[in-house]
């Protein structure tokens, strides 16, 4: 069927045969809310369109107008003529138009942002999504948790260029504006995994800036806050220490942060918790061994044009830096 023809989501939380990133499938409250105008809208102006060309095809196929009334343009008497454009030009627009003019505004009413509630704060990066939980100190990459049934505020702001959040199933976009905050909402009322993608144009790297919302029952999330807390006082375990070495001298703590350590770069993406992330590289790729270490050694030749330079290591420094990585979880 047409309609199921988006990305299919096959998540750790099961795999699923609802598209990932589709508006006509909404999982949340402000997402069905503009899928109904999308309908509404659809359903309403499909009839206009049918109305017209049932007009214009009637106006081809009429019988000419008799000899004797050449010169006229119709066959209809003056006031005729004058009936059909008020009727057609003011009276069809108006009904059509008011009544979708006052269910616009009265969504738009219902799609405000909550005052409060749990906030996050996304920033845009060219190109991948930097997370944190100002209320826990959790700060994570280019994946947001959050529990289901409940209305989450986002504030969203752009490290360099503008971007937009825009996770189709859970609402509609936002900007994100360097120099500014936006804030936005997400709410998705079962547990899932929908899939986000900027929805703006930020340079080459534009297409791949994906992102995920992994929305979990409410004691998995608090377990799942729970484990991020912990995880930012002793990430790392004893058995990855050469990893470890290898992460601290490699030249990869310029740019990236892994609490715990002396790493505190924030040009790339935060790895405290990278050995739990279902995806690397702005949502590209799927966090296996193979592709972090592909990545690692040159993510230049899966991402062209992203700051992060190839990463000359010996095969055993490699894999024991992967290790290292993967247990950070
Ligand atoms: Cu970020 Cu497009």
């Amino acid at each position: 069927m047409i309609l199921r023809t988006g990305l299919i989501a096959v998540s750790a939380l099961g795999e699923t045969s609802e598209p990932a990133q589709s508006m006509i499938h909404p999982a949340g409250p402000a997402a069905a809310e503009i899928a109904r105008i999308w309908w509404v809208m659809l359903v309403a102006f499909t009839a206009v369109f049918a109305l017209v060309l049932t007009l214009l095809i009637y106006a081809v196929l009429r019988r000419p107008p008799h000899k004797a009334d050449a010169g006229r343009e119709t066959n209809l008497p003056p006031w005729g003529r004058t009936w059909f454009i008020v009727a057609g030009g003011v009276v069809l627009p108006i009904l059509v138009l008011t009544p979708l003019y006052i269910d616009s505004l009265s969504a738009s009413g219902r799609l405000r942002t909550p005052k409060e509630g749990l906030t996050i704060r996304v920033v845009g990066h060219m190109w991948w999504w930097e997370v944190r939980y100002p209320d826990s100190g959790i700060i994570t990459a280019n994946e947001i948790h959050i529990p289901a049934g409940k209305a989450v505020r986002l504030e969203l702001a752009s490290a360099d260029v503008i971007h937009s959040f825009w996770v189709p199933r859970l609402h509609g976009k936002r900007d994100m504006i360097p120099g500014r905050e936006n804030v936005f909402w997400v709410q998705a009322d079962e547990p899932g995994v929908y899939r986000g993608q900027c929805g703006e144009y930020c340079g080459t790297q534009h297409a791949n800036m994906a992102l995920e919302v992994i929305a979990l029952a409410p004691e998995d999330y608090d377990a799942w806050l729970e484990s991020q807390k912990s995880l930012r006082m002793a990430p790392t375990a004893p058995d990855t220490e050469r990893g470890r070495q290898v992460f601290l001298t490699a030249g990869c703590k310029q740019c990236h942060a892994i609490a715990g350590t002396d790493a505190v770069g924030n040009a790339g993406p935060d790895l405290t918790n990278l050995g739990s992330r279902r995806m690397i590289g702005g949502a590209l790729l799927p966090n296996t061994r193979g592709n972090l270490s592909g990545w690692i050694a040159d993510p230049q030749g899966i991402k062209p044009g992203i700051k992060m330079p190839r990463t000359y290591l010996k095969a055993e420094d490699l894999q024991a830096l992967v290790s290292y990585l993967e247990s950070l979880k």
